[in-house]
C-alpha cells in the first residue's frame, strides 16, 4: 500500500529531522500511517482514504481551472437517480473510479452509476461515494463536494448497502471551495486536513471538531414551505418568529445550496441543516440520498457531538431498502435537532401515529 506521499521541502522550511517529522505528523498520510498500524481493516481502510485523497486533488485542480479545463456545467445526461448529470460529475466519477482500482474494494456505489460496482470478492471494505455533490454550482463559482462512506465488507459483498449505518468504518467529504479541505472521521472524532496545493499534500488544520450544542442559525430552502410537514413549518415557524414569537432568541438562515458547504460551516459555527421530506412528486423522503450522502454526514455529524435524523429516527438506524435511496436529513448542533425531533413526535401523537410507523411510511409518501 502506498499511504506515504513524498514529502517535499520548500526552501523556506525547517530541514531540520524533527521539523520534518512534525510535519509528517500533521500531514494526512501521516495520520493514515499511524491508524494503519491497528491491523489488516485498518490498513485497507487507510488505503481507501488515500485513494480517495488523491482523486480530490486532481479533482480540486480540475475544479478550480473551471472553463479553462473544459468545465463550462454542460448537461450530459441525468444519474441514477433521474437527477442532471453534468460533465464534471461524470469526470468526477471516472477520476474517482480510476483511483480506487489501486486499492481492494469489494463493492463500489456511486451515484452516477444505477448499480453497484463488484470488485474483490476477498477485499475487506466496500465504499459508497457522491463523487461530486453539488455540480451545478460549478457555473456560480460556488463550493461543492466529494462525500464518501466506507463500511466493512459483508460476506455477500453484494449485501453491503442493505444495512444501516453502523457498519461505516470511516467517512468524510472534500469541500472544494476558497479552499480544498477533507474532513474525516474513522471513528474517533473528526479532523480537517486543508490541501496544501504547493505540496499536494493535506496538512491538519483543526482537530477533533465538536459542533457547539446550541445554534441560532439555520438552512433550509424555504421556498418549499407549503410542501412541508407540520412539525418542519412549526419548527421553521418558531425560528422565524425569534423572541416575537415563543422563542427565546432570534435565529439567522443561510442556505447554499451544496450539502457539504452547508456541513462544514455547521462544523465551524454550529448550526442545523434540513432537508425534510415534501409533498412534491418524488419528495417524499426529501431529497438527499441514504448511503453515500445521509449516511457519511450523520457519523460524521454524531462524532463531533451534534446528530443526525429523518425527524422521526437516527439517520445511522436507517436501512436503505434500495441503492440510491432518499431520506429526509436534518442534521447539526444537539439542542436543535433534538427539539425538531420533538415536534415530529408531537405531530405523531396528535395524529394518533406511533413515531416509528411514521418513520416507516412518511407522511407525503409519494
Ligand atoms: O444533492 C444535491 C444538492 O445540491 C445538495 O448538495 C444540496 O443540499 C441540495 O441538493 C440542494 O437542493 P435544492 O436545489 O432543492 O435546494
Amino acid at each position: 500500500m502506498q499511504v506515504a506521499a513524498p514529502l517535499r521541502r520548500s526552501p523556506n522550511k525547517s530541514t531540520g529531522q524533527e521539523a520534518i517529522e512534525m510535519d509528517r505528523q500533521l500531514q494526512l498520510n501521516g495520520f493514515l500511517e499511524r491508524y494503519s498500524e491497528g491491523g489488516p481493516l485498518e490498513l485497507r481502510v487507510a488505503a481507501t482514504i488515500d485513494a480517495i485523497a488523491t482523486a480530490s486533488v486532481s479533482l480540486s485542480h480540475l475544479i478550480s481551472q473551471g472553463a479553462l479545463a473544459g468545465i463550462i456545467g454542460s448537461e450530459i445526461d441525468r444519474n441514477a437517480d433521474g437527477d442532471i448529470q453534468k460533465d464534471l460529475d461524470v469526470r468526477a466519477h471516472r477520476i474517482i473510479r480510476e483511483c480506487l482500482k489501486r486499492v481492494p474494494i469489494a463493492t463500489l456505489a456511486s451515484e452516477e452509476e444505477v448499480r453497484l460496482e463488484l470488485r474483490d470478492p476477498d477485499a475487506s471494505v466496500c465504499v459508497a461515494i457522491d463523487p461530486l455533490d453539488g455540480s451545478s454550482n460549478i457555473t456560480a463559482n460556488m463550493s461543492m463536494g466529494t462525500i464518501f462512506s466506507i463500511v466493512r465488507a459483508p460476506t455477500d459483498a453484494k449485501t453491503a448497502f442493505e444495512r444501516n449505518g453502523s457498519y461505516q468504518l470511516a467517512a468524510g467529504f472534500v469541500i472544494y471551495g476558497p479552499q480544498t479541505s477533507l474532513v474525516l472521521t474513522t471513528g474517533d472524532g473528526v479532523d480537517v486536513y486543508t490541501l496544501d496545493h504547493a505540496d499536494e499534500l493535506y496538512r491538519r488544520t483543526r482537530t477533533k471538531v465538536t459542533i457547539p450544542t446550541a445554534t441560532s442559525e439555520y438552512a433550509i430552502n424555504a421556498s418549499n414551505y407549503r410542501h412541508w410537514e407540520i412539525p418542519v413549518r412549526t419548527y421553521i415557524d418558531r425560528c422565524m418568529a425569534g423572541v416575537a414569537g415563543a422563542g427565546d432568541k432570534d435565529f439567522n438562515m443561510r442556505w447554499i445550496g451544496s450539502l457539504v458547504a452547508e456541513a462544514y460551516r455547521i462544523l465551524t459555527r454550529g448550526g442545523i441543516f434540513l432537508y425534510p421530506a415534501d409533498a412534491r412528486e418524488g419528495y417524499g423522503e426529501g431529497r438527499l440520498r441514504l448511503v453515500y450522502e445521509a449516511h457519511p454526514m450523520a457519523f460524521i455529524m454524531e462524532q463531533a457531538g451534534g446528530a443526525a435524523t429523518t425527524g422521526y429516527q437516527r439517520i445511522v438506524d436507517v436501512a436503505p431498502r434500495e441503492l440510491h435511496q432518499r431520506v429526509p436529513l436534518i442534521m447539526g448542533s444537539l439542542d436543535e435537532v433534538r427539539e425538531v425531533e420533538r415536534l415530529h413526535a408531537e405531530a405523531g401523537m396528535r395524529d394518533g401515529a406511533s413515531a416509528p410507523l411514521f418513520a416507516k411510511r412518511g407522511l407525503f409518501r409519494v
